[in-house]
């Protein structure tokens, strides 16, 4: 069955960012000059799907409305005759069919992810965390779609990460079945560095088979708390084969500082109008440390 409906979670609060997500939602903070959300949407529209099932929380319609038709700023535009970002506006409102579901309490990643189910329904989905930026072709959505075809099973987008880092991450265990692809046995939520049973680790990107609803139906709270979706992955695991695709590719982790002024300076740095002023600030900075 093909993939065409994708989840995106933007639910969560933001405190790593407050107080400048205090009244804006975190996924909105400019990458350049582009909402973080907007490059995971494209991401997701440039791999196929056609419906987004945006998960949302109090306080963030500004997502919605981003990618909603803007009329009085679209005539403005027109008016001025700035035909280029009309067309970059307006674009906005045509990528896909986007659905907006509200999770109410932020009772963690797994919980928003089981927010979709009546949205998704039954069929295959993607997964992309609306904070984790993915610089990629083809795009890892995309990349996983190709996994998913080939293997059947769900898939989790993964990244060899250094040892010292991986308790920021879920980290599997699993047998390779062809480079770069690995079946798990075993997925634990933010081990410590001795008890990683690897460094391979679940960076934000996921292609479900609609199982795993009926595993985040009763996942009982772990880590901090939270309705884990890794604790989900690991008993879906248990009754049906679930992949890890090291797929190839840039991640910024946007959800904090270093990982978001990371993706400005990469992103910048692609940009033809902007390449030789940022160089110049580095070089500037540079000298400074
Ligand atoms: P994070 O832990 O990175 O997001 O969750 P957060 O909770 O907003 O961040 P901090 O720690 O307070 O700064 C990963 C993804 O899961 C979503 C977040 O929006 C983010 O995209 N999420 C998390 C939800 O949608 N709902 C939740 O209950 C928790």
């Amino acid at each position: 069955m093909k993939v065409r409906k994708a989840v995106i979670p933007a639910a969560g609060r933001g405190t790593r960012f407050l107080p400048a997500t205090k009244a804006i939602p975190k996924e909105m903070l400019p990458i350049v000059d582009r909402p973080t959300i907007q490059y995971v949407v494209e991401e997701a529209v440039n791999s196929g799907v056609k419906t987004i099932v945006l998960i949302t929380s109090r306080g963030k319609s500004g997502i919605e409305d981003h990618f909603d038709l803007a009329p009085e700023l679209e005539s403005l535009l027109q008016k001025k005759g700035d035909q280029k970002t009309w067309q970059e506006v307006h674009a906005l409102a045509g990528m896909c069919e986007m659905i907006s579901v509200r999770q109410q309490e932020q009772k963690g990643l797994g919980h928003a992810v089981l927010c979709a189910r009546q949205a998704v329904g039954n069929e295959p989905f993607a997964v992309l965390l609306g904070d984790d930026i993915m610089d990629a072709d083809p795009p890892v959505t995309a990349q996983m779609i190709r996994a998913f075809e080939e293997f059947g099973g769900s898939i989790i987008g993964v990244l060899n990460v250094p040892r010292e880092q991986v308790h920021l991450y879920g980290a599997i265990k699993g047998k390779e079945v062809k480079p770069r692809v690995h079946r798990i046995e075993r997925i634990i939520e933010k081990p410590s560095a001795e008890e990683a049973p690897s460094t391979i680790a679940s960076t934000g990107r996921y292609l479900f088979t609609p199982r795993i609803f009926d595993f985040l139906e009763d996942q009982a709270p772990g880590r901090g708390g939270e309705i884990q979706l890794t604790d989900a992955i690991d008993r879906l695991a248990k009754i049906e084969p679930v992949y890890a695709l090291e797929y190839q590719g840039l991640r910024f982790d946007a959800g904090e500082k270093i990982g978001y002024l990371r993706a400005n300076l990469h992103y910048a740095l692609k940009r033809p109008d902007l390449s030789a002023g940022v160089k110049e600030l580095i070089r500037e900075f540079s000298k400074k440390i």
